[in-house]
């Protein structure tokens, strides 16, 4: 028998995205992940796996559950080979015989520290609310600083008394054990005697995302500067200061409604925000941010918004937060309040509307933010312009995504008005580094480029008005995000939209409108597309870059290494585009528009040409038909190709 804290360890720690991604591939959508359910057999996918709710369901043949239940179906396994399977992924020791008194009392352990820091909690909840010492100081602290009854409710906050061990005493006649006081740091140990860490103080308890109570933050009631402003409990088995975020477990539901996550510093800018209304806040509680803290808000939204108090200081340190936000692969917007104001003072001050309103108007993207900030330090220094440069296009390296990362190139430039083909080579010349380096190539895709070609210059200049640039872009999105998923509306229903592949979609619709490719090379490469569409699935594009014919991989790898660029028409129109599909679904959209495009007015030239030369009367006929039915083919394409990109 596995026992049920081993079961509750194994559910709460595999993350069902890994355990699915290991069989299925995964595509974010939204909060969700979308992929080909690798129960039935289907071309577009409508495999969806929640990772803040932990399950996995098929819209297509209805399969559905969380972790465990994936790996029995997946695997025929039992119930209890499922777990097993889970609990070695993710190194957790199984017990299975009967387990011996010392790991019982191991077990029990941290159930008895939760336990203790519950009574804890409900002890400190008791005296700020009934205690004359708690209402008169506690409480009446609370009240000063414009905290509502409700929100201490809500946050059950409490007051530990002055008295040096009330609360020791309080736990140990009620049958608690010295030594878990200890161990949770509610007490500390002092020549054989006990006493609390928190006294004199009032009380933030820490919650995990299940809501348990796994530590405390204590506030001195005055502005002693002699003292520590807070106190905290230490690490024990159950507090993992780095894995914890605080008031993660009353954010989680508004975090994933508003797909958006605000980061703050500490508790009261917590409970101020929510006192204001807006609820998807967490705190790092003071200490620099950390891998799992960033990827415990993953679980619910791709979107960080960081807001900071206006010091310099404060600013400058979050930088490497920035970065190491932008190098999960999330998006970062920062909100700097006026200088000596921090969002708990902000939202006192002000109306709960206006606190929404303020943070929504003032969030610029990292790069904006870096940007404005470096430049106003750097003014009239070339050489301090030129590390400043570097830092930025640092920073943007670390982008996982191709497409977002050309677009902060764009907007860099644009900011700093720095031509992008010098960014793009200082971009290049970092993402090569790395390269060398052999960090994790994910996104940089180079990683199967035989050396040889790898060591090839790749071509950055882009010649936007050569005959072959829409073919090339065509070919280009097949072979970087070919196997991606959009969203497209089924011109049918006009409602309804449906997860299609990227190639799939492109090649429909080239071949609908027949299409034909000049360049050579590009055809070829086309046309094992389509092929290998019709009978199999899309080809990945490591089969082109190994490919047989030695222009093919050499075009392929030059492609893949040339960063993408925009469309020129989306710069022209100014349209701002954020979540990444929307901008996939952009960038398929245009480069088929453009294409049809070009290719149109090529035909439309030539039969201007012949006819103009035709002297028959015939010839001339058929020749006007010819062009007035590729006059209407142009409008309709820029009609329904144009339509659907602007109504995204
Ligand atoms: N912090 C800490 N120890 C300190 C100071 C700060 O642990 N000595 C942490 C706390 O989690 C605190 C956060 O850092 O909430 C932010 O610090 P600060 O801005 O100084 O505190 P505030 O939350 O603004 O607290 P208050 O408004 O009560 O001064
Ligand atoms: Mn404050």
């Amino acid at each position: 028998m596995i026992n049920r804290e081993t079961i509750d360890n194994i559910i709460t720690t595999a993350r069902i995205e890994e355990v699915i991604g290991d069989y299925v591939n995964l595509r974010r959508r939204g909060v969700n992940l979308l992929g080909l359910c690798p129960f039935h057999n289907e071309k577009t996918p409508s495999f969806t796996v929640s990772p803040a709710k932990g399950i996995y369901k098929c819209f297509g043949c209805g399969k559905a559950g969380n972790s465990v239940n994936f790996i029995m179906e997946h695997e025929h396994y039992s119930y209890p080979e499922a777990l097993k399977y889970l609990a070695r992924k993710y190194n957790i020791e199984v017990e299975e015989q009967e387990q011996t008194p010392e790991q019982l009392l191991e077990q029990n352990e941290k159930e008895s520290l939760y336990n203790l820091n519950l009574f804890a909690q409900q002890y400190f909840t008791k005296t700020l609310l009934e205690s004359s010492e708690g209402k008169s100081v506690g409480l009446s602290y609370f009240r000063e600083r414009g905290i509502r009854e409700d929100l201490v409710h809500k946050f059950q906050l409490g007051y530990s008394p002055e008295k040096r061990d009330a609360l020791s005493e309080n736990a140990t006649q009620n049958g608690y054990k010295k030594e878990y006081l200890v161990k949770t740091g509610l007490s500390i140990e002092k020549e054989d005697r006990i006493y609390d860490r928190f006294h004199s103080r009032v009380i933030f308890p820490i919650h995990s995302a299940s809501g348990r109570v796994i530590g405390f933050g204590g506030r001195i009631l005055g502005s002693d500067k002699t003292k520590a402003k807070y106190v905290n409990s230490p690490e024990s088995e159950i507090y993992n200061k780095s894995k914890t975020l605080y008031g993660i477990y009353f954010a989680k539901s508004a975090i994933i409604s508003k797909d958006s996550c605000l980061l703050v510093e500490g508790y009261t800018d917590v409970i101020s925000m929510h006192q204001a209304g807006i609820e998807n806040v967490v705190a790092s509680s003071g200490t620099s941010l950390t891998h799992d803290q960033v990827r415990m808000i993953q679980r619910y939204t791709p979107n960080i918004t960081i807001l900071y108090d206006g010091d310099p200081a404060g600013i400058k340190a979050s930088f490497r937060g920035i970065d190491m936000i932008v190098e999960e692969g999330m998006n970062v917007k920062i909100v700097l309040f006026p200088d000596g104001e921090d969002p708990d003072s902000f939202a006192r001050k002000h109306h709960p509307s206006e606190v929404e309103k303020f943070v929504q108007e003032n969030a610029v993207n990292f790069i904006l933010f870096k940007t404005r900030l470096l430049l106003d330090e750097t003014k009239n220094d070339p050489i301090r312009k030129a590390a400043l440069i570097r830092e930025i296009v640092n920073t943007i390296s670390l982008i996982p995504d191709r497409i977002s990362r050309s677009l902060y190139v764009k907007e860099c430039s644009a900011l700093m008005a720095i031509s992008e083909q010098i960014l793009l080579s200082e971009l290049n010349k970092i993402l090569r580094a790395k390269i060398k380096k052999g960090m994790p190539a994910e996104e940089h895709e180079t990683d199967v480029i035989p050396e040889e070609q790898a060591a090839a210059e790749p071509q950055l200049e882009i010649d936007l008005d050569s005959p072959e640039y829409q073919e090339k872009e065509i070919i280009r999105l097949l072979l970087l995000y070919g196997q991606e998923i959009i969203m497209i509306k089924l011109k049918s229903t006009d409602e309804e939209e449906v997860p299609v592949q990227v190639a799939d979609y492109v090649l429909n619709d080239l071949l609908n409108d027949e299409m034909g490719f000049e360049n050579e090379i590009f055809r070829a490469m086309f046309e094992e597309y389509s092929r290998e569409a019709e009978t199999d699935s899309i080809p990945d594009r490591n089969r082109f870059l190994s490919h047989n014919d030695p222009e093919i991989s050499k075009t392929a790898v030059n492609l893949i290494f040339t960063p993408y660029e925009l469309s020129q028409n989306w710069l022209k129109n100014n349209i701002m585009i954020t979540s990444e599909e929307t901008r996939l679904h952009m960038h398929v959209m245009l480069a088929l528009h453009a294409f049809k495009a070009k290719k149109l007015d090529k035909m439309m030239s030539e039969t201007q040409k012949q006819l103009a030369a035709a002297t028959i009367q015939e010839e001339q006929t058929e020749l006007m038909k010819k062009l007035q039915g590729l006059k209407k083919q142009s409008i309709r394409i820029n009609k329904d190709g144009l339509g659907r990109i602007i109504t995204r």
